[in-house]
């Protein structure tokens, strides 16, 4: 049995989510797995209602599951980074998902903005999940003289910051600290560097920008330049404006990316872009010992919520991401293979893919397809 925590979230998060499960319900029956699910009430509605984000005892409850799958944090109503980072980032880092695996595969029948049938984009992803500009670490000072305690608390390691800042001339002053360790950079690397030679990749691309950000990213190459060598697999450096460039000119060259958090960021949308869409792009949250959390790349969609019309295609792969994940890898491979068919077929379609198929239509004809016997 698999026990299952479930968030729906906000916005289009509970539509993409039911989808995601009836097609989990769909394998349970054929592959004779059983999944236990609890839900949790997570995010804007929870939050204006209760004032609460996420408690201690929530986070205790999910720490008892095989997995989480997630749909979408984030609403007008509530002020950016509340419920993003009180509720998404808090669970990524509390339960040290350090990898954030993002697959970026244009399916057949799926057009691409890039043109021209036929295009093989088939990249592992790996972005780094826990520090960089991410870890929340800054601050706010006016002119004059000022003291900032900042703190790094995470399962591995504790960092204190004390920063004096002497302002002078200007009135006020905002800072945001990016961080990599050894450690952090180090397992993220040995994570991709593994995962290319379970797929048999050949080349490793490690993105930054260790022309400006000298110092982060000059810790980052180091922990590239030992994987490498300790798995035997090569890799290149590329700075994260040349990679934007060539994912839009020559997606083909890149077998796997392995970028930190911000950078791995805004490159997984522009993947998701040349696969199709944000409504085709699933994503693992991964600790490879711990809690892992599944959840397409896309959020809330507040323009499109509660329509009916929103893409579940990116959560039903984060599903099958989450299968492979706890090992049922035969079932993982059975739902990619049905979501393949049915976007290869062209019958169903989405209105993000100038289809006017509902939800609810994705999901029902994937799990038909499912029920074939292969
Ligand atoms: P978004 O991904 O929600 O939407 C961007 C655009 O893509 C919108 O036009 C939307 O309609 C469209 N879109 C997204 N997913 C789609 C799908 N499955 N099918 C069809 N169209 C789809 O990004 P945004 O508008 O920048 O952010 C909205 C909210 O979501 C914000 O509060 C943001 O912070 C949050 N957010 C959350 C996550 C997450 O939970 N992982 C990720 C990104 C943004
Ligand atoms: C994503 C989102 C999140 C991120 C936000 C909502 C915190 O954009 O999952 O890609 O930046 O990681
Ligand atoms: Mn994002």
């Amino acid at each position: 049995m698999q026990k299952i925590g479930v968030i729906p979230g906000d916005g289009v998060g509970p539509e993409v989510v039911a989808e995601a499960r009836k097609v989990l319900d769909a394998v349970s029956e054929k592959h004779g797995i059983t999944f236990e699910y609890e839900e949790f009430p997570l995010g804007a509605d929870h939050y204006l209602r209760t004032g609460e984000v996420l408690s201690e005892e929530t986070i205790q409850r999910l720490s008892r599951k095989d997995a989480i799958l997630l749909g979408a944090m984030g609403d007008p109503r509530v002020k950016p980074g509340i419920l993003e980072k009180g509720v998404l980032l808090r669970l990524r880092f509390h339960f040290d998902q350090y990898v954030n695996l993002r697959p970026i595969k244009l399916f057949e029948g799926v057009p691409c903005p890039l043109g021209a049938k036929g295009r093989k984009i088939n990249i592992e992803f790996v972005r780094e999940n826990t520090e960089d500009f991410y870890v929340g670490l800054g601050g706010r000072v006016h002119e004059g003289l000022s003291k900032t305690s900042l703190s790094l608390l995470r399962k591995a390691y504790e960092a204190r910051f004390d920063i004096g800042i002497e302002l002078k001339d200007e009135s006020e002053l905002a800072f945001q600290l990016g961080v990599v360790t050894r450690h952090g950079a180090r397992r993220v690397m040995d994570y991709a560097f593994q995962l290319a030679k379970k797929k048999g990749i050949d080349l490793v691309t490690a993105v930054d920008k260790a022309n400006v950000l000298t110092e982060i990213y000059g810790l980052w190459r180091e922990a590239a330049e030992e994987a490498s060598a300790k798995h035997g697999i090569a890799k290149e450096f590329q700075y994260v404006d040349a990679v934007a460039l060539h994912m839009v000119r020559t997606p083909e060259r890149f077998r796997l990316i392995v970028a930190p958090n911000l950078f791995g960021d805004i490159l997984t949308d522009l993947g998701a872009a040349i696969q199709g869409g944000l409504g085709f792009a699933p994503s693992g949250n991964i600790n490879p010992s711990g809690v892992s959390m599944f959840e397409p790349v896309h959020g809330s969609a507040p323009d499109i919520a509660g329509k009916g019309i929103v893409n579940p295609v990116g959560a039903i792969l984060s599903s099958a991401l989450m299968l492979e994940t706890l090992g049922i890898e035969k079932a993982a491979a059975d739902v990619e293979a049905a979501v393949k068919k049915i976007l290869s077929e062209g019958r169903h379609k989405t209105a993000d893919i100038g289809g006017n198929a509902s939800t609810s239509k994705i999901g029902d004809a994937i799990v038909r397809e499912l029920a074939k016997p292969r």
